[in-house]
């Protein structure tokens, strides 16, 4: 079982929008001598559905007409997100297919590198196959850190993730057209294998890194199609044999903000464009194995069989009763059926539990009353019943004191109060909290809806969380 992995939001009082620009001198940049330069510059994309000009006072406007290729200057927040939305998308759902370490994920690790190099950043992967790029020495210390993840849930939505990962390339292009000068050195991460689609297990790249997946627990975690996790790291070109944890580089970042599209409607109903969390809900994964046995659908009497369907989809209906009760949420999102046959009863059907609940008490209440209940089902059908924990992560209550600097920063130049919300979602900002002061942005999402293909964020609310995070980044970092 692993620990680690997030809540709800709630609205919070009426919120802050952004930006004001800070005239700061000449921004230098030390690019590490043990980092290589990153790969090449930006491909210019191909399609341009809302092409927006750069304008060197400030390089991510809302979009307001046609603009040539990027060549010469970092890609714009709109070409950055143009160029990433053809990768790894499904034609016919129009989701994302991004697992980790697939040739969707190559593509998407290049774009990121290429993105690095366009704006002459130390371009690393640490050991644990996350892409770092660095302005200043990343040995200095009280490093400022922010990013979050490319990969995708199975046919997920553009933003989760990704507008975190452009926003930070965004933001620093922001404070660079300001003049900013950096006294801390600055790095913007890419957390390789943030949702587990593949392997499981979310966040894998920042649990190695904090050791909170040992090197042992990650080598034994299987795809569906029965390929190990170092395997398909060694398909995709990175060495499993030195992943682990990794104490030294959490000890020279002095702090993580992890931008992400709110997964809730919190800042819609509030009327914000940018809200800060507060806090992450427990949360984890439980698998159901019902074993009962394989029987012809045409000729086995109703009374003879042993049909582990029945227990499963009782089970499912207690977990939707057991919530409600708890105020908590429980899905079972992902089954597998054996031997999947139209005209076979199944001899085993294997459901995915995903509980979160407020406070811990509540969770257990939950997955307690479940499990209660799929054993009693079990029981009255003859059914063999195994109930593993794959994964907990505790309730993460992020830094108070770096949480209170965000509101003061982002509330500096208003009298508004940029509201404070707790998630259901995880995320790599709650592994890391454990270890470093990290914080969240959240820019609104006017529907609410995430891991679909549905999911949203204007432009002008990404625009503002660029600026948001470009407070953020010249507050923690630059002098
Ligand atoms: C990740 O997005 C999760 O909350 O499962
Ligand atoms: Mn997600
Ligand atoms: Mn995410």
């Amino acid at each position: 079982m692993i620990q680690s992995e997030g809540g709800r939001g709630g609205p919070g009082p009426a919120g802050a929008e952004r930006p004001s620009p800070h005239p700061r001198p000449a921004a230098t940049a030390h690019p590490s001598p043990r980092l290589r330069p990153a790969g090449g510059p930006a491909a210019p994309g191909n399609d341009r559905p809302q092409p927006v000009p750069a304008s060197a006072a400030d390089p991510v406007r809302p979009a307001a007409g046609h603009a040539p290729p990027s060549a010469g200057r970092p890609a714009s927040f709109q070409e950055m997100w143009r160029d990433l939305r053809p990768l790894g998308r499904n034609a016919d759902s129009g989701g994302y297919r991004r697992y980790a370490w697939t040739g969707a994920d190559t593509d998407c690790r290049a774009w990121f590198e290429e993105q690095a190099a366009a704006r002459g950043l130390a371009y690393e992967v640490d050991r644990n196959g996350n892409q770092w790029a660095w302005l200043g020495d990343p040995t200095a210390g009280d490093a400022v850190v922010t990013g979050s993840h490319l990969d995708s849930v199975p046919d997920g939505g553009a933003f989760d993730g990704p507008l975190g990962v452009v926003s930070s390339f965004a933001a620093l292009d922001v404070l660079r057209a300001r003049g900013a000068t950096f006294a801390k050195p600055l790095a913007l991460v890419n957390f390789g294998d943030e949702e587990g689609a593949r392997f499981g297990l979310a966040c894998v790249g920042s649990r190695l890194t904090a050791g909170q997946l040992t090197a042992e627990q990650a080598h034994r975690l299987t795809d569906g199609d029965g390929i190990t996790l170092p395997r398909a790291m060694e398909a995709a070109g990175h060495d499993p044999d030195a992943i682990g944890a990794d104490p030294e580089r959490l000890s020279r970042i002095g702090a993580f903000v992890e931008l992400h599209v709110e997964q809730g409607r919190a800042l819609d109903l509030s009327g914000d464009r940018v809200g800060i969390a507060s806090a992450i809900w427990p949360h984890g994964r439980w698998r159901f194995d019902f074993r009962g046995e394989a029987n012809h659908a045409g000729t086995t009497r109703l009374v003879d069989r042993r049909d582990p369907m029945l227990s499963y989809a009782e089970t499912v209906l207690a977990a939707r009763r057991e919530a409600e009760l708890a105020g908590a949420v429980a899905t079972f999102g992902k089954i597998s059926v054996e031997p999947n046959g139209v005209n076979a009863i199944p001899s085993l059907v294997r459901g995915w539990l995903d509980s979160r609940a407020e406070d811990q008490a509540a969770l257990d209440t939950v997955v307690g009353g479940i499990e209660r209940a799929a054993r009693a089902y079990a029981t009255a059908h003859g059914i063999d019943l195994d109930v593993v924990r794959e994964s907990f992560t505790p309730v993460v209550e992020f830094d108070h004191a770096l949480r209170d600097e965000l509101a003061r920063i982002l509330g500096k130049d208003t009298d508004l109060t940029v509201p404070v919300l707790g998630t259901g979602a995880g995320h790599d900002a709650g592994i890391l909290s454990g270890h470093i002061p990290t914080a969240m942005l959240f820019v609104r999402n006017p529907t609410g809806v995430s891991h679909s293909p549905a999911e949203f964020a204007a432009e002008d609310d990404c625009v503002a969380g660029v600026h948001a995070l470009a407070d953020v980044l010249e507050g923690l970092a630059c002098t």
